[in-house]
């Protein structure tokens, strides 16, 4: 029987990505169903009664939702993280979840770089800034996105380093980037961090005020990660004791407003998450989801299924 391929995303794809998606979904004589822009829960919990699939980006896959997808056998978060899906909930409904590693990375790699350079230059307000080139950056985390990240600094001239336990040393420094032993020597010894942990139970707030209190003169964290892995509290206390301390982050902390009244010319915020936003991010991503959701059904691939 036809399978039912609903899109549900409150930030949409790209039309370009929409339209791939589309092709292989007739092409594999299934349906899709699109919902974008959505508003209310109310919206998603009708769309998704009678679909087989669906594809999301960082849309909240609860067990309410999860509860009124009778027919649902599969998620696929189009991107890396999927803290926005409750797997244990899938699980006990008995669908399968996936993410696409690294289809986005090289989007936000690019934003991660943008956001240092913007703030470097004092936020092109006209008064002298300063240059990447020499400087040491340190990848909190070596993988799809500070493998792209490391890739792309290189070219800066930046000084790279990266710490992650469960990246063997020779992979981080075939690539030219110096493995750090600890997490604790990643921040002291370099003026840019970028993080690329995951949100979990583990790492929310884990971005604390003994590891930020590390970094050298001239400090600057890039969040391309989570919001919910800086320890705000201590976010706050570095931007009060240390007028040389910057931060830039794809989405704004939840003190916002506390660090736009007092510390102007410090920081970036985007307005939405921005990381995956580009068109080539979301053709990859969204093609790689609907092909795992066709190799699910068709040949029983749980390639990349994550609960
Ligand atoms: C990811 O985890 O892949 C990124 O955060 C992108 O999220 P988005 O698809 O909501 O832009």
């Amino acid at each position: 029987m036809s399978k039912k391929v609903l899109i549900a995303t409150v930030k949409p794809f790209a039309k370009a990505a929409v339209k791939k998606i589309e092709k292989i979904v007739i092409e594999q004589g299934y349906e899709l169903i699109l919902l974008e822009k959505y508003e209310h829960l109310s919206e998603l919990l009708k769309a998704v009664e009678d679909v087989d699939a669906l594809i999301v980006r960082s849309d909240k896959i609860d067990s309410e939702v999860l509860d009124a997808a009778k027919n649902l056998k599969i998620v696929v978060r189009a991107g890396a993280g999927y803290d926005n899906i409750d797997l244990k909930s899938a699980t006990e409904h008995g669908v399968t979840v996936m993410n696409t590693p690294g289809q986005n990375s090289n989007a936000v790699a690019e934003l991660a770089l943008g956001m240092m350079v913007y703030i470097a230059r004092n936020c092109f307000n006209g008064k002298p800034g300063c240059e990447l080139k020499g400087k040491k950056l340190g990848m909190h985390a070596y993988g799809n996105v500070g493998k792209c990240v490391a890739k792309i600094a290189m070219g800066f001239g930046m000084d790279l380093f990266a710490f992650d336990p469960f990246i063997d040393r020779e992979v981080i420094e075939k690539d030219g980037v110096k493995c750090v032993g600890s997490v604790e020597e990643l921040y002291s010894t370099c003026q840019y961090i970028s993080l690329h942990i995951p949100a979990n139970d583990k790492t929310k707030e884990s971005i604390n005020y003994k590891l930020l209190s590390r970094m050298p003169e001239g400090a600057t964290l890039v969040n391309t990660a989570r919001k919910e892995i800086i320890c705000e509290e201590s976010l706050m206390k570095i931007f009060e004791e240390r007028d040389d301390f910057k931060y830039v982050s794809d989405v704004a902390p939840d003190c916002k407003d506390k660090i736009k009244d007092k510390y102007e010319g410090r920081y970036f915020f985007t307005p939405k998450k921005m990381g995956a936003q580009t068109a080539e991010a979301n053709v990859n991503a969204g093609v790689a989801a609907i092909t795992q959701i066709v190799n699910f059904f068709e040949k029983g691939d749980t390639t990349f299924k994550v609960n």
